[in-house]
């Protein structure tokens, strides 16, 4: 009798230092909001937000609309990240991603005061209040965190954390731009309306500190750099080979075109105008060959009197394919009959080995560096 009472009043203590230990949650001290924007500079936000983001991230910031877009809207996003791990992938982008860069630095369509406006109306929109968090880093063990990390997180972030359908964890760029207590602070808290799961209740603190080690562990030390930006091209330059007979495709679900057939029309020299339908920050990196800057945000009654109704046009982005339909899909109503999509996007195009126009300098440092 003794014995087992004994036992049980052991196992009791047990439990509860257990869960006051390992399985509580951090306290964390709320830090005072950001500033407050002036209704013009949130109504200048909003309309930009309508006009870049919406595509993938989705009307209402919900997320998940194209390329799996995480959402805009969590409040652990906003209550960790503000401003940094907001601004720093809306203003450069995480490389090799379809999140591109959206700050003119890096080639692409927004000043500096709209990425920090449009990331404080972020903030206000979620109704986020910001929590303060250490800038030490998070120490714990990377090879138990890599077991943590298989069992719990691979299966949607890729066993290389390359993402799957959920972000690239071992992306270069996500990592500079990411401190270790907002990884933690995400693992911990996982992202309200989002397949992301708060980890407070299955891992042990430790554990949660581990995995975070192994995620900082893949950091190869990679900085955004300023690139040097090339001149964008003039109308005359869109046709290309323009004496050349048309390439003949034939497209699947009326709409695609293969990587395959791309290529063998490009070596054949076929006349045609190849349209970069992404951000011109990546177009800036590395495009195929004579491709031209047409972003899926142009305004189109303002560029279609540069593209000439009788020659092929082929679109490409990363996405694969969300922002070249949306501009191809556009081109058709306004009659550009002989339009089309490459099936893969750019990304596929590259895996199969075919050759894109990179920026010098910067850009083969980071592709170095990312593999
Ligand atoms: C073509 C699709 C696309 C467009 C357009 C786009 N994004 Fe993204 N965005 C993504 C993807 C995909 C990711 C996740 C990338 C990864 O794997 O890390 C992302 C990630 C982000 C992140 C990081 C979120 C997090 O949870 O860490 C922020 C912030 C962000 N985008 C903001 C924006 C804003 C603001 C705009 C508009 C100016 C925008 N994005 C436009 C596809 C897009
Ligand atoms: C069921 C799929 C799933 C699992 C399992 C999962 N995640 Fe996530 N995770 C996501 C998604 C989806 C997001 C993006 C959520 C959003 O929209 O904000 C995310 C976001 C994150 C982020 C933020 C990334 C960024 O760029 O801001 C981190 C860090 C993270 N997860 C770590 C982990 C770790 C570590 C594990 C395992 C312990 C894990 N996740 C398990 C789906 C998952």
């Amino acid at each position: 009798m003794i014995n087992v009472f004994n036992k049980s009043v052991f196992s009791v203590v047990c439990y509860a230092v257990f869960f006051s230990t390992a399985f509580a949650e951090r306290v964390y001290e709320k830090q005072g909001p950001p500033r407050e924007l002036t209704t013009e500079q949130a109504d200048i936000a909003s309309g930009n937000y309508q006009k870049y983001c919406s595509l993938c991230h989705g009307e209402n910031r919900e997320g998940y609309k194209n390329d799996h877009a995480p959402s805009l809207k969590s409040k652990q996003l906003f209550e960790a990240g503000i401003p940094h791990s907001v601004l720093r992938p809306l203003s450069y982008g995480r490389q090799g991603t379809a999140m591109a860069g959206y700050l003119e630095d890096v080639g692409g369509p927004m000043t500096l005061d709209e990425v920090w406006d449009l990331t404080y109306w972020l903030f206000w929109e979620s109704g986020a209040e910001r929590v303060k968090l250490s800038e030490n880093p998070v120490l714990g063990d990377a090879v138990r965190g890599e077991v943590v990390y298989q069992e719990n997180c691979a299966t949607c972030h890729g066993v290389n954390g390359e993402g799957v359908n959920a972000p690239a964890l071992g992306n270069q760029s996500a990592l500079a731009h990411n401190k270790d207590e907002f990884i933690r602070y995400t693992i911990e808290k996982g992202r309200e309306g989002t397949p992301m799961a708060a980890f407070a209740g299955t891992l042990s603190e430790a554990d949660i500190d581990n995995v975070t080690a192994f995620i900082r562990s893949k950091a190869s030390g990679w900085k955004a750099e300023k690139p040097v930006l090339n001149d964008l091209p003039t109308p005359d330059q869109y046709v290309l080979n323009p004496d050349n007979a048309d390439p003949e495709f034939e497209l699947s679900e009326g709409m695609y075109v293969s990587s395959v057939d791309l290529f063998k029309a490009v070596q054949d020299k076929r006349k045609m105008i190849l349209l970069d339908t992404r951000v011109p920050s990546v177009w800036q990196r590395a495009h195929i060959e004579g491709a031209i800057p047409f972003p899926y945000y142009t305004d189109l009654d303002d560029k279609v009197k540069d593209l000439p109704k009788d020659v092929q046009i082929v679109g490409y982005c990363s996405c694969p394919r969300a922002a070249t339909e949306h501009i191809v899909n556009q081109l058709r109503g306004m009659g550009y009959d002989k339009t089309a999509v490459l099936y893969e996007g750019v990304f596929g195009w590259m895996n199969l080995g075919y050759p894109v126009v990179r920026a010098e300098g910067i850009v083969d440092k980071i592709t170095e560096v990312q593999h």
